[in-house]
């Protein structure tokens, strides 16, 4: 067993989903020997209380300190610009060849049909899609619209063309890469069903993670020239970032940051969200008309539009892997320790340390409340507007409410579009990742409490787009937050120091790191 080692969203998903499974099954164990719920075993559900009270009490009065010093406001400048030199590439190819190496053309024939599984969230798919393109390129073979699984914790079954804009995908791709919605009749046989349920030559299992585009053409094209197909699963993660040609590390630029657009329902209720985040005239009215006198609306125009996106990514699952202790006292310490034990049967690495060396490390997620004191001290007021991208908070409401204080001006999807807005996308965990994705990519400033897939493919994106991403300093503020005799002016001061460096500025990718997450230089060229 090496899950505990490598704590791989995958991995863990998989396990995720058994629990979930037998769930039924476990329930009398997790009420422990009384064998039946006393109303305190529940008392993790109890509102988890702020754990910064000194910081959290100058942070609430921070408006009149705010003004006191001046650290100019947090948001980018007024052009937005701050990489002048890089332009994205997909800018320039009209340009011929500006960027050099551009020149992929379709194959004249295919070698063969590429099929893939993908699991994973969506945005763990997301790097799969650009994967499979590059790979069947790399062979020249035509790519079968990718199957996305079932995804075990979150339980959704949305397809690539009920997330995806597949017409434009194919349309984008039409010079490079041949693309098909469906295998012909005579491959119909070759199904995810049938790769299920035995044994089967075109099925590749063997992919080594990150491996090389000579893999590809010594194990790949063997069996598309035998059979004319190959199904490739597993498939995350299996194509290197090292050595590949440059035009097919473009590719993949292409796919993720151009191809791959939302279907049109999720970018229309993404608009809407956008437009109630910034314009203010909105939540004015349903704040009240009193909001507009006294020059408000002055004030309110000078910051019209902005709006910050909070990523926060808080779920049971999180809590308990990463072992910290997240103020909800013994009940919650007790309930989080028997999600280990039942998941993980108890090996997660983390729990080898005490909350103090995880925090000391940066090893734990940033709590809402801590993410809140961050924001506030980087200088963001309580005029904020803060659109929070979640699925699901570990203590609810009571786990946000001290954000919330911090951030009257708090929006997510359910407070700013209706029930039936949002019908189409409701108890769909892909298609709400997807619209939270759309709208952050519309925020002046994205910021995620936690690092993972979403913050990542995001940091990525926005880098390609010249658009400010905060990345918080996780072991930083975790010896921050251990200090309780800590006084706002000095955790403010090393708050914004400890910050310079990340804020949105463009960093190269070194050998190794994800061209999705660090899309300079490959994805840029020099204007
Ligand atoms: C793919 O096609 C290109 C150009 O047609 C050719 O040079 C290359 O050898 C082909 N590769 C494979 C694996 O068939
Ligand atoms: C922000 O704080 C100020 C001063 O504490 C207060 O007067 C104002 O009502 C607050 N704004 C919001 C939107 O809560
Ligand atoms: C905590 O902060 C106080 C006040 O800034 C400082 O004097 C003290 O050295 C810090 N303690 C630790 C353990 O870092």
């Amino acid at each position: 067993m090496k899950l505990y080692l490598s704590g791989s969203q995958t991995q863990r998903a998989a396990i995720a989903g058994l629990f979930v499974l037998l769930l039924p099954l476990l329930q009398p164990n997790l009420f422990g020997p009384l064998g039946r719920a006393s109303p305190s075993m529940f008392s993790e559900w109890n509102a988890p209380k702020p754990r910064h009270l000194t910081l959290l009490h100058s942070a609430l009065q921070r408006q009149t300190f705010n003004s006191r010093v001046d650290f100019g406001l947090p948001w980018p400048t007024k052009d937005g610009s701050r990489v002048p030199r890089l332009r994205k590439y997909h800018d320039r190819v009209a340009e011929k060849n500006a960027c050099g190496l551009f020149g992929l053309v379709l194959p004249e024939k295919s070698q063969g049909y590429i099929q893939v599984f993908l699991d994973g969230g969506l945005n763990q798919q997301k790097m799969g899609i650009c994967d499979a393109v590059a790979v069947a390129k790399i062979m020249n073979a035509t790519l079968v619209i990718p199957h996305l699984e079932v995804n075990p914790v979150w339980q959704d079954s949305s397809s690539f063309t009920e997330i995806f804009d597949v017409d434009h995908f194919i349309d984008v791709l039409r010079d490079e890469i041949s693309i098909v919605k469906e295998l012909p009749s005579e491959f119909s046989w070759s199904t995810r069903e049938y790769y299920a349920t035995g044994i089967r030559a075109t099925r590749i299992k063997t992919a080594p993670v990150h491996a090389s585009a000579n893999w590809y053409l010594e194990n790949v094209v063997p069996v598309l020239q035998s059979y004319g197909i190959a199904a490739i699963a597993p498939f995350s993660h299996r194509l290197t970032f090292e050595n590949l040609p440059a035009n097919i590390q473009r590719l993949r630029c292409k796919v993720n940051f151009q191809a791959l657009a939302f279907v049109p329902h999720i970018r229309a209720l993404g608009d809407t969200l956008v437009n109630r985040l910034r314009s203010p005239s909105n939540k004015i009215q349903a704040v009240g008309t009193e909001y507009l006198l006294e020059g408000r609306d002055q004030i309110e125009k000078q910051k019209a539009g902005k709006f910050v996106v909070l990523h926060l990514r808080f779920d049971k699952d999180m809590a308990a892997h990463s072992a910290c202790d997240f103020g909800g006292g013994k009940a919650e310490r007790l309930a989080l320790a028997k999600y280990r034990q039942v998941l993980w049967q108890g090996r997660v690495l983390n729990s080898q340390f005490t909350d103090e060396e995880l925090r000391n490390q940066g090893r734990c997620p940033l709590t809402p409340e801590e993410i809140g004191l961050l924001l506030a001290a980087l200088g963001f007021d309580n005029n904020t507007r803060l659109y929070l991208a979640s699925h699901k908070v570990y203590g609810g409401e009571a786990r946000i409410s001290t954000l919330r204080k911090l951030f009257p001006l708090m929006e997510d999807k359910k407070s700013l579009a209706s029930v039936e807005e949002r019908a189409k996308v409701e108890g769909k965990a892909s298609l709400l990742a997807a619209v939270d994705y759309y709208v952050s990519m519309q925020s002046n400033i994205f910021i995620s409490a936690s690092p993972g897939n979403m913050h990542n493919a995001l940091v990525g994106h926005r880098a390609y787009m010249n658009l400010k991403t905060i990345r918080p300093n996780m072991a930083l503020l975790g010896q921050l937050f251990l200090n309780k005799s800590m006084e706002w002016s000095e955790f403010q001061g090393a708050v914004i120091e400890g910050h310079k460096s990340r804020q949105g500025q463009i960093r190269l990718r070194k050998e190794k790191q994800s061209i999705y997450t660090y899309p300079a230089p490959n994805c840029m060229c020099q204007a």
